[in-house]
């Protein structure tokens, strides 16, 4: 399921190419901005031409690719500076040591060059060069150079680079630029100076150093809400279980096992956060002792004796009602039947502010999956079901609701 990105939608977003290997990569990039939402223009180098031909953007964006500084059909249309002086954000990717050069001295011999220097908004940049040329003191001086003007920039990494060579300079994946694009322009955004904790996947209980108590909990809802609420501005803290998902751009994240360990990560970042939400999926038993070696098979069968886990979410919610912080406490709520009733009841017992109750049997709704279907449950008792969506989505309704919640305490 494809989901628009509300910080994306209808934004104007041009995106830079500039000559090197990694222009094929800039095809991902503005095609995962439109599907995003974004209005996106292209404006590419002669050089970046070289590498991708323009009508490879043409296709993705639908709107023509700005090529040449005075392009007699253009010009009335778009005109050489228009572009950048209308954009919301302006994304270099990549960029190349010849683009940062051209940047930090105010050049405008290129349109890429000249839009970048008309632009009133944002500009992020994506360097992409060989690990020399990223370690000469011309470029680093030109970054420096940039960064103090207010540019911003994601990358390089490192990896395996056009020379064939391992090294710093490969251009950050298309997913992390995306990512970075949406931090630059959330960060003024209506959470913004506020602290939010979010906690994600599942803990894992030791049983023994190869074996432990878990669940099928992907880490997928909780990393889409730490987004959503990094998107609005808010300083996030991510906290999360062993899980595949890549660390959103632009936030802390904390990776933990057990419910202990998740337990003492919350308590530090929630000390000074406005809220927290918990989507972890929080064993609630661990075996009373891990063994410290491989538990060895036997003929006869094995007890496990399991004990109770801290209940992190009712613990933050007990500090609230002494230290009156957090402001908000979010939880959410896996059920497999009477799912309404037990969220109400959860909601009630761990004094939260709204509950996000999930039906976690059916199979395109809960642990592991791209969709979920929930419903909201407010500490009034107004509850509101939505439809299935994506977890992108979700998460984006449930942080609305949570400006919301931060706007009335
Ligand atoms: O990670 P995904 O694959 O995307 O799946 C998402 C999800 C199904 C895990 C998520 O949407 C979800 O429902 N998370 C809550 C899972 C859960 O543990 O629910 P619960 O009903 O057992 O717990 C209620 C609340 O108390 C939860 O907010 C939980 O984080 C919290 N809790 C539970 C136990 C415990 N020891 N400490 C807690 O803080």
């Amino acid at each position: 399921m494809e989901t628009e990105i509300p910080i994306l939608k209808g934004r104007s977003v041009v995106v830079g190419v500039s000559g090197g290997i990694a222009a094929y990569k800039a095809a991902d990039l503005t095609s995962r901005l439109v599907k995003a939402g974004a209005q996106v223009d292209v404006v590419m180098t002669p050089a970046a031409a070289e590498f991708v031909r323009p009508l490879t953007f043409q296709a993705l964006t639908h709107r023509p690719v700005a090529l040449e500084m005075f392009a007699l059909w253009q010009e009335t249309e778009i005109g050489h500076v228009s572009l950048g002086k209308r954009a919301d954000l302006m994304i270099i990717a990549p960029a190349t040591a010849n683009t940062l050069a051209k940047l930090a001295h105010g050049m405008a011999d290129t349109l890429l060059a000249t839009t970048a220097l008309a632009c009133r908004g944002p500009i992020l940049l994506a360097p992409a060069m060989e690990s020399g040329m990223w370690a000469n003191p011309a470029t680093a001086d030109n970054m420096k150079v940039l960064e103090r003007r207010g540019y911003f920039s994601v990358g390089p990494e490192s990896g395996r680079l056009a020379s064939g060579a391992d090294g710093l300079g490969r251009m950050s994946e298309p997913e992390t630029i995306l990512d970075a694009a949406r931090w630059v322009l959330g960060r003024r955004g209506p959470l913004a100076g506020e602290k939010v904790v979010v906690t994600a996947g599942g803990t894992r209980e030791a049983i023994d150093p190869v074996r432990f108590v878990g669940n099928h909990s992907s880490g997928k809802m909780g990393f889409a809400l730490a987004a959503a609420a990094r998107d609005r501005g808010a300083e996030v803290t991510l906290v999360h279980g062993p899980s595949a998902q890549r660390a959103p751009y632009g936030l802390r994240a904390v990776a933990v096992e057990s419910a202990e360990q998740m337990q003492a990560a919350v308590w530090e970042a929630a000390g000074d956060a406005a809220a927290i939400i918990m989507a972890a999926a929080v064993a609630d038993y661990r075996p009373k002792s891990a063994a410290e070696h491989k538990i060895k098979k036997t003929r006869g069968e094995l007890a496990l004796e399991l004990v109770r886990t801290p209940d992190i979410l009712a613990a933050v919610a007990q500090r609230r009602r002494q230290s009156g912080a957090p402001r908000a406490v979010i939880g959410f709520a896996a059920e497999t039947d009477n799912v309404l009733e037990n969220a109400r009841e959860k909601l009630a017992r761990k004094g939260l502010d709204l509950i996000v109750a999930n039906d976690v049997l059916a199979a395109d709704s809960g642990f592991a999956v791209d969709t979920n279907r929930v419903t909201l449950i407010d500490g009034g008792g107004v509850v509101e079901a939505l439809p299935l969506m994506s977890k992108t989505a979700v998460a984006e309704a449930v942080i609305d609701r949570l400006a919301a919640l931060l706007r009335r305490v």
